[in-house]
């Protein structure tokens, strides 16, 4: 079900991004119930061709029509395996590219739907890869994303605390990134963000929404 299209490659040492795949694969088991409902609404009216950025292990695959034209843009080499298997098991014909979302492989004005999620987060430049983004879109095309980002009080104050190993483990992942404000100072004419909490440590609280380009 999966054709796959190579592009830029990991400098890394292979174990880090391994390990990561395997293990965002443990995490999203726990992690994935606490945003199914969030998600459903998000993707699930989704259709033609959708992009998306940072998909994974494809946990967001299981919220599309199985007509979608999906098409991923992965920097993670080591997601495929996971993302091949969960494209099957939803039956979902998808198209996997080896590459890096702060360059995207399409031309201005190009693709209908974008999606991303927890993936602002972990690239090295939102602000980039919201230019590239809004770039590839066609007027009118939206960009539905659901991310983890900055808290307040004792949340916040943990999140700094643990934001160093963090990023180590979770594989250049920064624990708060006040990503609302960066979809804020974007390029898109009209953003729909809602703000909300989840029952899980250090990931919340967590924004999602549309933004469309005008
Ligand atoms: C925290 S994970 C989230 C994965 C998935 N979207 C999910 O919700 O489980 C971040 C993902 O973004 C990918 N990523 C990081 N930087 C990237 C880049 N520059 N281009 C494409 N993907 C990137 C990572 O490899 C990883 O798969």
């Amino acid at each position: 079900m999966v054709s796959v299209t190579q592009g830029s490659a990991s400098s890394r040492p292979a174990w880090v991004p391994r390990f990561f795949a395997w293990g965002i694969e443990q995490v999203m088991k726990v992690y994935e119930p606490q945003v199914a409902e969030h998600k459903r609404s998000l993707f699930g009216d989704l259709y033609g061709e959708v992009l998306e950025i940072g998909p994974g292990t494809g946990p967001n695959l299981k919220y599309l029509r199985t007509d979608v034209r999906w098409t991923g843009v992965e920097s993670n080499p080591h997601m495929r395996g996971y993302l091949e298997r969960e494209a099957d098991r939803v039956g979902l014909q998808v198209d996997l590219i080896d590459g890096d979302a702060m360059h995207l492989p399409y031309a201005d004005n190009s693709v209908q739907t974008v999606i991303g999620s927890l993936v602002l987060c972990s690239v090295p430049c939102p602000q980039t890869v919201l230019k590239e983004v809004y770039r590839v879109l066609k007027p009118g095309g939206e960009y539905r994303f659901i991310e983890h980002v900055a808290g307040t009080g004792l949340i916040g104050l943990s999140q700094k605390l643990i934001k160093p190993l963090w990023c180590c483990c979770a594989d250049g992942c920064t624990i708060n990134r006040r990503s609302w404000e960066t979809l804020e100072q974007s390029e898109f004419g009209k953003l729909k963000i809602q703000h909300f909490r989840i029952n899980f440590p250090f990931v919340t609280p967590h924004i999602s929404g549309i933004a469309t380009k005008a």
